[in-house]
């Protein structure tokens, strides 16, 4: 399934995010340094890359080039994770299961969170995935690894005009997601699983995103459980070139 000369004890950063958002294409620009036609991913992929050299990984800001401490600082794998609905296993798995993820690439395709399907459809997947990190975070005792990871909402193909600016996709995303909570939460309660007494509390404590309370979500309610989550825009493909410069940056703070 990986590639057999890929060191898995590198920070890795793993795509993940609906399909279409532009996860392979990302991955295949880090990998070859071009853009390269892509077709929707069954399975995950993970290559072994370095930061560019335009970038400084933050734990090297006091080395200098040419130490060899600060190439190594530059290494890093990416994990590329099939975003079909039937597919997020791969992602999940990984999740839970790599002690090196540094972070998470949530990548979007930003002109299709401008409408109602793909909006609901990238808040339900990111719900997901930050109920995981909560998750992670609260049960740490068993889980390995560190258990704070950060998230990067990378809102893609910025060179579309029908693409929103990231202030918009951050809040949509928001909005879309304290729908999806709402929704999961009665859904939970329909369907009985939440058993009576403390049982009820407990379940319901366990599968609420953020804060408590019946009001919005916001990103930044996921610093207490260890998570930020930023937006930033970019694009892999475009007439006037490619523009991936805020997520790298974002990567080499990260490393
Ligand atoms: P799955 O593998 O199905 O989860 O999708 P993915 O996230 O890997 O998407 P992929 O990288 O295959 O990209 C989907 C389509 O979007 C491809 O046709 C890409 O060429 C296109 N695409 C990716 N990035 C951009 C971008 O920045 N701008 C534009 N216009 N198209 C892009
Ligand atoms: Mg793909």
């Amino acid at each position: 399934l990986y590639r057999k000369t890929v060191s898995t004890a590198l920070p890795t950063f793993l795509l993940i995010g609906p399909s279409g958002g532009g996860k392979t294409a990302l991955l295949t620009l880090a990998e070859r340094k071009a853009v390269v036609p892509t077709h929707t991913s069954t399975s995950p992929l993970a290559i072994e890359t370095q930061l560019p050299e335009d970038y400084t990984p933050s734990s090297a800001h006091y080395r200098s080039a040419g130490d060899p401490s600060y190439e190594r600082a530059r290494r890093l794998l990416l994990l590329d994770t099939p975003g079909h609905g039937k597919l997020r296993h791969y992602a999940t798995k990984q999740l839970i299961e790599s002690k090196n993820v540094r972070g998470i690439i949530f990548v979007v395709d930003a002109a299709s969170v401008a409408e109602e399907v793909g909006l609901s459809e990238a808040a339900e997947y990111l719900h997901d995935v930050l109920l995981a990190l909560q998750k992670r975070y609260t049960g740490a005792k068993t889980s390995k690894g560190p258990k704070e990871i950060p998230v990067l909402i990378a809102a893609n193909k910025m060179d579309l005009f029908t693409a929103l600016p990231p202030h918009l996709v951050e809040i949509q995303l928001e909005k879309a997601i304290s729908e999806v909570r709402k929704n999961r939460a009665k859904g939970l309660k329909d369907s009985g699983v939440a058993l009576g007494g403390e049982d009820e509390e407990l379940e319901e404590e366990r599968e609420w995103l953020g804060e408590g309370g019946e009001g919005s979500f916001k990103f930044r309610q996921m610093e207490e459980v260890g998570t930020g989550v930023i937006v930033k825009a970019g694009n892999v493909l475009g007439a006037d070139g490619t523009d991936v410069k805020g997520w790298w940056e974002w990567v080499a703070d990260q490393l």
